[in-house]
C-alpha cells in the first residue's frame, strides 16, 4: 500500500477521505490512556467499512475455545479484550438526510492526530444526498488525568441556508466483537435510561460478570451569527419549556432499547451558524467499584466532567501530555519522517498501560484493534519493560512485574496441569494469570516465555538498583521458574542437560531440541536464582530464612539447580564458531533470504507450513534474542559470527524482530544494517509495511523501536549497575536526542555523529561511562565525549 499520510513532526495527518483506508486509519488515529482506548472510528454513523473498536482495559471475556482436534492441557478459552460501550457515537440528520461518509460527496477531509496533546480531529465538508453541503469539525479525547472521561467537541455548520438540524448523542453498548469465536455476543443489558439533560447503560458480560457502567451528559452551544458569540442551551431549554429570549429553540427527544439510551436534540441552525455540542461520557467497571455503586459513580464522574466543561479538561490533557514528553521524548534532526515515526511509537506506548494499576499490562495491539485478544505475551517482559524503565517512574516497572507475581500460583497450576510435579509455567498468552492461547506449538512448546519473565527481573533489579524486589516478590518467581526448569530438562549421559520438544522464540520451527535460546535462558536462570539466593542469604539472612521456610526451598534444589545450570546442553558449531539455532540446524540448506524469490515473501503467505518448517528460515531473533539478553557474557567476535550467519536467513516476519537485530548490529558497528531495521521497525504501522495495520498497531513493537533508538543508536546498556553509553547517530539524520531517567536522574543524551552532550536535567548528580570513560554528570551539569573511529 502506498503511504497515505502526512509528514508532521508532532501529528499524524490524513488528507482527503479513502474509505479503503478508513480502517487503517481507524487503528492509527486511535486513543487511549491506559484505562480505556478508542479506534478512530467516526462519531457520525457510517456504512462503509470500519472496525468500531472501543475498548476498557482488564475487561475481557473467555470465549471458548474453537480447535480442530482436542489436546489434554489445552485452555478451555482464549480470552478477548471486550469491544465495549461506544461512547462516541453522534448521529447527524439535516433536514431529515442522515449524514453518512459513505452516502455523501467528501471534501477537504482532515484527520488528525495529535501527539503532542493526545487529541484526535476531523474536519471536512460533506455534500448530503439532495446536494445539502455541512461543514463539519471534531475534536476528542480520553483524558490522561481523568481516566474515566471521554470528550467530544463535534461541531456542524449548514452551509446552503438555515436547516433543521437533529443531533443525537447515544451511548451503545449492543455492540460486537468481530473475533467472536461464535458471533456470540458478550453483553448483557442491566439498565438504560435517557431524560433531557443524560443518557446511561449499564451492561455485564455473559460469563465472569464484569460490569461497566458508562454516563453522558452534554452541552450544546449555537454560534451566534451577528455577533460571533455564542448562546448556550441545557436540559431547560433543550425540552422546549422555559425558553428564555435570545436562545435557541431545542427539542429534545429520549431513545432507549436493549444496552442503548440516547437523546435527540432537534434545532434549526441559520446558515453558516455553527451548532457545538460537547459530550462527556464516563464509564466506570466493576474491576474499581463495587457493583451496586457503579451507576452512581458513572453520574458523579460525567457531572463533575461536564461542570469542569470542555476546555478545562483539554488543558487538563495538553499538561499531562506534556509531562510524559518531558521525560521521555526522542527528537530527531534533519529527517521529519523518522522524527514522525518514533514520536508515534512513544505516543502510542502511553496511551496503552501508564502502570498504576498491577493488574494491567500490555496487549501486542494496545487497544487499537481486536488482534492477539488484548491479552499479555512475552513481549512485556521481552521488548516493552525497558521503554517504562526510562521513561517513567520506577513503580511502573514494577507493576509491570508485580502482574507477574500476582499470576505465580496461577503459573503454578498450569504446570501442575502438564503434568509436572512443582514449578511453575507461566502462559504464553493470558489475561488473568491462565494460559488462553489454543495453538499448541504456543501452548505447550513456547516455554521460553518463562526465561524471559526471569529476565525482566534482573533487568528490572540491575536497572533501578531495588534490591528490595528481589527478597519481597522476585526470588519466590525465580525459585518457582528454577523449579520448573529442574523437571523439565533430562540429562544425556553423552551431552548434559537438554530441553526436548520445543518451539524457541523463531516460530517458524516446531518441536525441536536443544534450542539454544531456551537452554541458555534456562541455565542464565538457575544461575541467577542461586546468585539471588546466596546475596539475600548474605544481606537480610531472617528475611531468606522466612522465605525459604514458605516456599519450603532446600540446599538439595539449589545444588540441584547449579548443576543443571554448569552442565546444560549448549549447540554449537565450531568450524563456524556459532551456536546452533537447535539440533541439528545445521542439516539444512542454508541459503540467504537474498538469493530467494522476491514472489516468495512474506513466507507466511506464500509457503505451506510443511515447506517453512523444513526450510532454514527464521521469523525472528532466536540466537540473537539470547545474545541480546545476555550481552555482557559474549564478546563481539562471538556476536558479529552469529549476526553473520543468522541475519541474512531471518525473514523478520514478526514485527518484534528488526528492532533486536537493529541493536545487535548497531553493538557490531554495522551502522547501516542498524537503520535499514531501524526504518522496517519505526514506520511499520504508518506505512502499514505488513498490510495488517486494520487490525491494529503492532504497539509491543513499538517498544522495540523505541530501544532500537535508545540502545540501538545510543547504545545504552547497564552494566554492573552503571549506565553505559556509546552513541552514534546514522548518517541520515543531523543529530539525534533522547531521554532517559537512571537512578533519580534524568539525563538528556544528544548526539551529532560520533560526538555526544549528555546533559543532566534533574537534580541528582549521575555517574556513567561514556564511549568507555568513566563520567561524572553533576546536577544541572552536563559532559561530552568522542566516539573514536
Ligand atoms: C511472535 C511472538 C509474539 C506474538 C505477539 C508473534 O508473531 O512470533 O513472539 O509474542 O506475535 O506479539
Amino acid at each position: 500500500m502506498k503511504p497515505y499520510l502526512k509528514v508532521n513532526e508532532w501529528r499524524i495527518v490524513e488528507e482527503g477521505f479513502d474509505p479503503a483506508l478508513n480502517e487503517v486509519s481507524e487503528s492509527v488515529f486511535s486513543i487511549g490512556n491506559g484505562y480505556m482506548g478508542q479506534r478512530a472510528n467516526f462519531e457520525e454513523q457510517y456504512g462503509g467499512p470500519s472496525l468500531q473498536g472501543s475498548y476498557m482495559a482488564g475487561v475481557y471475556y473467555p470465549d471458548k475455545t474453537r480447535v480442530g482436534w482436542w489436546k489434554n492441557g489445552y485452555p478451555e478459552y482464549f480470552a478477548k479484550v471486550l469491544n465495549s460501550v461506544n461512547w462516541i457515537g453522534i448521529d447527524v440528520e439535516v433536514d431529515g438526510v442522515q449524514l453518512d461518509l459513505s452516502q455523501c460527496e467528501v471534501q477537504n477531509f482532515t484527520r488528525t492526530l495529535d501527539m503532542r496533546e493526545g487529541t484526535l480531529s476531523r474536519s471536512f465538508t460533506a455534500v448530503l444526498p439532495g446536494g445539502r453541503r455541512l461543514r463539519v469539525e471534531s475534536l476528542r479525547f480520553v483524558s490522561v488525568p481523568f481516566k474515566e472521561i471521554g470528550a467530544i467537541r463535534y461541531a456542524v455548520t449548514p452551509l446552503d441556508g438555515p436547516a433543521q438540524l437533529k443531533l443525537t448523542p447515544y451511548l451503545d453498548a449492543d455492540v460486537v466483537n468481530k473475533d467472536s469465536n461464535y458471533e456470540e455476543k458478550f453483553w448483557e443489558e442491566i439498565a438504560q435510561e435517557a431524560g433531557v439533560d443524560y443518557a446511561r447503560v449499564e451492561v455485564k458480560t455473559r460469563k465472569l460478570d464484569f460490569r461497566v457502567a458508562s454516563h453522558m451528559r452534554y452541552d450544546l452551544e449555537a454560534a451566534d451569527v451577528r455577533s460571533g458569540g455564542a448562546g448556550q442551551a441545557d436540559a431547560d431549554s433543550a425540552d422546549g419549556s422555559d425558553q428564555p429570549e435570545g436562545e435557541m429553540h431545542v427539542e429534545a427527544d429520549t431513545h432507549t432499547r436493549g444496552k442503548f439510551a440516547g437523546l435527540s436534540l432537534s434545532l434549526r441552525a441559520e446558515a453558516d451558524q455553527t451548532i457545538t455540542l460537547y459530550k462527556y461520557a464516563a464509564h466506570v467497571t466493576s474491576r474499581d467499584h463495587a457493583p451496586e455503586t457503579l451507576a452512581d459513580k458513572a453520574r458523579e464522574f460525567a457531572e463533575d466532567a461536564q461542570e469542569r466543561g470542555f476546555d478545562a479538561l483539554l488543558a487538563a490533557q495538553r499538561e499531562a501530555w506534556a509531562e510524559k514528553w518531558r521525560d521521555g521524548d526522542i527528537a530527531i534532526e534533519g529527517d521529519a519522517k523518522a522524527q514522525q515515526a518514533i514520536r508515534f511509537n512513544i505516543f502510542q506506548l502511553h496511551q496503552t498501560y501508564t502502570g498504576e494499576d498491577d493488574r494491567l499490562n500490555i496487549g501486542p495491539k494496545g487497544f487499537t484493534g481486536e488482534k492477539y485478544g488484548g491479552s499479555t505475551y512475552w513481549d512485556t517482559e521481552a521488548y516493552c519493560l525497558p521503554f517504562y524503565l526510562s521513561t517513567a517512574d520506577s513503580s511502573v516497572a514494577r507493576n509491570l512485574l508485580i502482574y507477574r507475581y500476582k499470576h505465580l500460583g496461577k503459573a503454578k497450576e498450569n504446570a501442575a496441569k502438564l503434568g509436572f510435579s512443582k514449578g511453575a509455567l507461566y502462559p504464553m498468552v493470558t489475561m488473568n494469570g491462565e494460559e488462553c492461547h489454543n495453538e499448541w506449538e504456543i501452548t505447550f512448546e513456547e516455554i521460553h516465555r518463562n526465561g524471559a519473565i526471569a529476565y525482566a527481573i534482573y533487568n528490572y533489579v540491575e536497572y533501578t538498583g531495588d534490591t528490595s524486589y528481589l527478597g519481597e516478590y522476585g526470588f519466590e518467581v525465580l525459585a518457582e521458574l528454577s523449579r520448573f526448569w529442574e523437571e523439565r530438562v533430562n540429562h544425556s549421559e553423552r551431552k548434559g542437560y537438554m530441553i526436548l520438544g520445543v518451539t524457541g522464540p523463531n516460530e517458524y520451527e516446531n518441536n525441536v531440541s536443544n534450542n539454544w535460546y531456551t537452554n541458555r535462558m534456562a541455565a542464565w536462570t538457575l544461575e541467577y536464582t542461586g546468585q539471588v539466593a546466596a546475596e539475600l542469604r548474605k544481606n537480610e539472612p531472617e528475611a531468606y530464612e522466612a522465605l525459604i521456610n514458605r516456599i519450603s526451598l532446600s540446599e538439595a534444589e539449589l545444588g540441584k539447580w547449579a548443576d543443571i545450570s554448569k552442565n546444560m546442553y549448549l549447540p554449537q558449531d565450531d568450524e563456524l564458531g556459532v551456536f546452533l539455532q537447535q539440533d541439528g540446524f545445521l542439516d539444512k540448506e542454508i541459503l540467504p533470504v537474498s538469493k530467494l524469490d522476491a514472489h516468495n515473501l512474506p513466507l507466511n503467505q506464500k509457503w505451506s507450513w510443511d515447506r517453512i518448517l523444513r526450510s532454514c528460515y527464521i521469523k525472528q531473533a532466536d540466537v540473537l534474542q539470547g545474545l541480546f539478553f545476555l550481552g555482557d557474557r559474549y564478546d563481539l567476535d562471538t556476536k558479529k559470527r552469529n549476526f553473520d550467519f543468522y541475519e541474512p536467513i531471518t525473514v523478520h516476519e514478526s514485527s518484534l524482530s528488526p528492532c533486536v537485530h537493529a541493536i545487535l548490529a548497531g553493538e557490531l558497528g554495522y551502522t547501516d544494517k542498524a537503520y535499514e531495521m531501524y526504518l522496517r521497525t519505526s514506520r511499520l504501522d504508518l506505512d502499514n509495511y505488513n498490510n495488517d495495520t486494520e487490525d491494529g498497531c503492532h504497539t509491543t513493537s513499538m517498544a522495540g523501536t523505541w530501544m532500537s533508538v535508545v540502545h540501538g543508536f545510543g547504545g545504552l546498556r547497564v552494566r554492573g549497575g552503571r549506565l553505559v553509553l556509546n552513541p552514534f547517530s546514522p548518517e541520515e539524520w543531523t543529530s539525534l536526542s533522547f531521554k532517559v531517567g537512571f537512578r533519580g536522574a534524568r539525563l538528556k543524551v544528544t548526539v551529532t555523529g560520533g560526538s555526544t552532550v549528555v546533559e543532566n536535567e534533574s537534580e541528582s548528580p549521575a555517574s556513567l561511562t561514556l564511549y568507555g570513560r568513566e563520567v561524572e554528570v553533576p546536577a544541572g551539569g552536563s559532559v561530552s565525549g568522542e566516539r573514536e573511529a
